[in-house]
C-alpha cells in the first residue's frame, strides 16, 4: 500500500494501473502498478479523474448511517482532500473504526465535490486501512500552543501550522540555490570540523575523541593525542574558507549548519542553525549591500509566490501585519546609515531602552528593532561600527577607528545579516591580528592569501531560521527548525 515512487499525473481522465491481459490482474500486480498520486496534484487536477490512489493521515472523520468522510492529509499541501466511503465497501466496519491520525491508501474517482470551500473530492471505491493510531494520538483536532507542541516536535509537522512553516523552509533552501545559480556563484562546502575561531568570540563546541576519565586523571586536555593533534571545534562560520575560494572562483557562497555554543536563551539565538555565506571578489561594502538587498527582495518574493497558500496561512492566522512587512521587504529601498548616526538618533529618540545605549558598544536587540520598526519601519543597513567591537578580518576605514562592518536590520528580528568588507591589505591585518592577540602562525594560511593576488573582497552571513522568522511571522527561532539545540534543550 505504501509506495515511494512519483506520481502518474492525471491526465485525460484515466491514470492507474496497466491491464495485463484482460482480466488476469492479480491483487500483487494491480497494488505494483497504481502508483499514489499527491493530494496537491489531485487539489489542482482540471478535470475528473476515474481512477486515482491516495496515501495520506486522517485529519478530521465522521460517520452517518451510509457514508464515512474523512479529511486527510500526506503534507503535499496544506489542504486536505476529502473522502467519501460508502456503506457498501466490504471492510466498512474497519473503515468505520478509523481515528485521528490513522494512515490510509484510498482508490477511488475525482470528483466534483458539492460541498463548500473544495472543488475535489473522492469517491472512494476501496479504503485500506494502515495504521489506526490509538486515542490518546497528542493531536486532535483541537488548537495547541506552540510550547505544547515543541515538546512532541516529532509529531508537529503534521499541524498544518507546522507543516507550512517546514514546506516553505525546503521552499526556501531550494530558493537559496537558485538565487545563486542563476547569478553564477558557485556552491562551496567548508569543513563543519575545525581548528580556527572565524568570529574570535570564543563561543565554540569542541570536538574531541579524548576519554573524559584519561582527561580527568590528568587534569587537563592534551591535544597532542587527541584526533586532530591540536584543539578542534565546530564551525562559527564559513567564511574564513569562502574568502580563499573567492580568491580563486570569484564569486562563491556557503550554506550550511553553523554552530555556537553562546548561552543566550532568546528566542533568536541557537546553538545550531544555518547559514548562507556569500563572499565576492573585487566587491566592496557597498557591491556587499547591493547584493543583499537584492538577496533579500528575491527570497521574500520567491516565498510569496513559489508558497502561496502555505504563506496564506501565516499572514492571515499568524500575523496580521506580516503582509506589510513582505511587502516593504520588496519594495521599499533599505537605509543606509553609519553607525554613528544610528546611536545619535538612538541617544536622542527619548525612548526608555531596558540597556542603556552606549557609543562604542554594540547594540542590543531592542535597539536595532527600534530602528528597524519604529523609526525608518523598513530593513536597514547599519555600516561602519567601531573597529573595537568587530571581528579581525572586517576592513579598517581610513579614520582609524571604525570598520568597514554591516549589519542588515529588519522589523521584528533586529538582526538579519552580518558582514563586511574584508581587510585585504596584509600589514594592516597583521596589526589587527596583533593587537587582538591572535596567533598568526595559526592562520598562516588565511596570510598567504592576503600576500599572493589579494583583491578588495565582501561578504556576510544569513541567518536562514531568522529569514524564515521574518518570512512567516513565527516569533521563536525554535519553530522554525526541525528539532532545535538550544541550553538545556537537545530532546528529539
Ligand atoms: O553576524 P555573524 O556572527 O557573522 C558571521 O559569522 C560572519 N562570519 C558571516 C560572514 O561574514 N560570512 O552571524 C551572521 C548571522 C547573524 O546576522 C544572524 O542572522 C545569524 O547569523 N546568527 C544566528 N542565528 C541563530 N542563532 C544564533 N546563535 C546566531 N548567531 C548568528
Ligand atoms: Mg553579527
Amino acid at each position: 500500500m505504501l509506495r515511494c515512487g512519483q506520481e502518474p499525473i492525471p491526465r485525460s481522465g484515466r491514470a492507474g494501473y496497466r491491464k495485463i491481459g484482460s482480466n488476469l490482474i492479480t491483487e500483487r500486480v494491480r497494488k505494483v502498478n497504481m502508483k499514489r498520486t499527491r493530494i496537491k496534484r489531485l487539489l489542482a487536477s482540471e478535470v475528473p479523474v476515474d481512477n486515482i490512489f491516495v496515501n495520506g493521515w486522517v485529519r478530521t472523520k465522521r460517520d452517518s448511517r451510509e457514508f464515512s468522510f474523512m479529511e486527510i492529509n500526506d503534507g503535499s499541501c496544506l489542504k486536505n482532500i476529502q473522502i467519501i466511503a460508502e456503506s457498501k465497501l466490504e471492510n466498512y466496519s474497519q473503515i468505520s473504526a478509523i481515528t485521528t491520525g490513522s494512515a490510509v491508501g484510498v482508490e477511488g474517482r475525482l470528483v466534483e465535490s458539492p460541498g463548500k470551500g473544495q472543488r475535489w473530492e473522492i469517491d472512494a471505491s476501496r479504503v485500506d486501512v494502515i495504521n489506526v493510531a490509538p486515542e490518546d494520538y497528542p493531536l486532535q483536532k483541537k488548537r495547541h500552543s506552540d510550547e505544547f507542541l515543541r515538546t512532541i516536535a516529532h509529531l508537529r509537522a503534521r499541524t498544518n501550522k507546522y507543516g507550512a512553516a517546514f514546506r516553505i523552509r525546503s521552499e526556501m533552501a531550494f530558493a537559496i540555490h537558485k538565487f545563486y545559480n542563476e547569478k553564477g556563484f558557485r556552491y562551496l562546502h567548508t569543513p563543519i570540523i575545525t581548528g580556527s575561531d572565524c568570529e574570535g568570540a570564543g563561543e565554540m563546541f569542541r570536538v574531541t575523541n579524548l576519554d573524559p576519565a584519561t582527561v580527568a586523571k590528568a587534569g587537563k586536555m592534551d591535544f597532542s593525542r587527541d584526533f586532530f593533534a591540536q584543539e578542534a571545534n565546530l564551525t562559527v562560520s564559513g567564511q574564513l574558507s569562502a574568502e580563499m575560494f573567492a580568491l580563486a572562483l570569484g564569486d562563491v557562497y556557503t550554506f550550511g549548519p553553523t554552530f555556537r555554543a553562546e548561552n543566550s536563551n532568546t528566542s533568536r539565538h541557537a546553538a545550531e542553525f544555518w547559514m548562507v555565506e556569500p563572499e565576492m571578489a573585487f566587491c566592496d561594502l557597498t557591491g556587499n549591500m547591493d547584493h543583499a538587498e537584492e538577496l533579500l527582495k528575491y527570497l521574500t518574493l520567491h516565498a510569496l509566490t513559489s508558497c502561496s497558500e502555505d504563506m496564506a496561512l501565516f499572514t492571515e492566522f499568524v500575523d496580521k501585519d506580516l503582509a506589510k512587512v513582505l511587502d516593504t521587504l520588496i519594495h521599499e529601498d533599505y537605509e543606509r546609515v553609519n553607525y554613528d548616526d544610528a546611536v545619535t538618533l538612538l541617544l536622542n529618540s527619548g525612548k526608555n531602552f531596558e540597556y542603556k545605549v552606549v557609543r562604542g558598544n554594540d547594540l542590543q536587540s531592542e535597539h536595532e528593532r527600534f530602528l528597524a520598526e519604529e523609526y525608518f519601519k523598513k530593513p536597514l543597513f547599519l555600516m561602519n561600527y567601531p573597529e573595537k567591537i568587530k571581528p579581525f578580518y572586517m576592513r579598517l576605514n581610513d579614520d582609524g577607528t571604525t570598520v568597514a562592518a554591516v549589519d542588515l536590520l529588519v522589523p521584528r528580528i533586529g538582526e538579519l545579516i552580518g558582514g563586511s568588507q574584508r581587510e585585504e591589505r596584509l600589514d594592516m591585518l597583521e596589526q589587527r591580528m596583533d593587537k587582538m592577540g591572535l596567533s598568526k602562525e595559526a592562520y598562516w594560511w588565511y596570510l598567504d592569501s592576503r600576500r599572493f593576488g589579494s583583491v578588495p573582497h565582501s561578504g556576510f552571513g544569513m541567518g536562514f531560521e531568522r529569514l524564515l522568522m521574518l518570512l512567516t511571522g513565527i516569533t521563536n527561532i525554535r519553530d522554525v527548525i526541525p528539532f532545535p539545540r538550544t541550553p538545556g534543550n537537545i530532546d528529539f
